[in-house]
């Protein structure tokens, strides 16, 4: 049995991996940690892996914890962007012991999305990303999304394509969106979405759109438990679920 604990167990997130894990063979919750309770539970119920659905604010500081204690994490919480991914990847001396798999998405129709986007990115001037969410979602743009900018600017980087055109040059209050590594990202917040993302492509006389839709936690739950059981094979830093599928 791999001896689980999760962080931010009453959230959403949380609370749905808690009964997945406790439906899933080979796996088992010695821990449930939310706001104000200690991390010490973690290692004083001896789990091996941690799962943090948290929030950005306070995943980086888990994990940091979870390395120093010698547990493997899988993080599912959004804002790992390149900035964060760097701090993770300097937790790890030489003599590395744990794996932290950190997992913009974990449904396989986003994972494809994006392995489909960075294939895409290439043959296309133009490109936008519209990622759709529920209102009480507080962070933005979501890990998915900032995950699907930065491979489709590598791609378009390796093509040798330039910035994508926009002659926009009033826009007060920010009505082209975000720009992540320099791709223009919205962001719509709105009840009855639990995650969905486009991507649209853009080029003479035709435009192409990739899009996802996660209509229930549900869909996270296989390659949750994947991940889990996937991580403790692993060491350093590993991103995204592409490599374990
Ligand atoms: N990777 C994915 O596939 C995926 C899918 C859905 C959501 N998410 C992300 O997962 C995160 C959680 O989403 P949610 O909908 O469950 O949010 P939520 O607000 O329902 O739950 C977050 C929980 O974390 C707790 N928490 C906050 N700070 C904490 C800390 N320092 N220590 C312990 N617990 C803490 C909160 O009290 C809450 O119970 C978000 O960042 C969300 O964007 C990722």
């Amino acid at each position: 049995m791999t001896r689980v604990a999760v962080l931010g167990a009453k959230g959403r997130m949380g609370s749905t991996s808690i009964a997945a894990i406790e439906a899933a063979e080979g796996l088992e919750v010695v821990a449930q940690v939310d706001v104000g309770d200690s991390l010490d539970a973690i290692t004083a119920a001896g789990a091996e892996v941690a799962l943090d659905f948290t929030q950005p604010d306070a995943a980086l500081d888990n994990v940091r914890w979870c390395v120093e204690h010698g547990v493997n994490v899988v993080v599912g919480t959004s804002g790992f962007g390149a900035d964060k991914l760097a701090q993770v990847e300097k937790l790890f001396t030489e003599d590395q012991t744990v794996g932290v798999l950190v997992v913009p998405n974990f449904s396989i129709g986003a994972v494809l999305l994006m392995r489909f986007a960075a294939d895409a990115a290439a043959y296309f001037e133009s490109v936008e990303i519209v990622e759709m969410h529920h209102p009480n979602k507080v962070d933005a743009p979501s890990g998915t999304a900032v995950r699907t900018a930065e491979l489709i600017a590598e791609a378009r980087t390796a093509a040798g394509r330039g910035p994508v055109p926009d002659a926009t040059t009033t826009d007060p209050d920010g009505a082209r969106g975000a720009s992540v590594a320099g791709i223009p990202v919205h962001a719509i917040r709105a009840r009855g979405y639990v995650a969905s993302q486009e991507v649209v492509f853009g080029d003479a006389g035709e435009t192409f759109t990739l899009r996802h839709d996660s209509h229930d936690r549900e869909s996270f739950m296989p390659g949750v438990i994947t991940a889990l059981r996937r991580v403790g094979s692993l060491r350093g830093l590993t991103v995204g679920l592409d490599s374990l599928l």
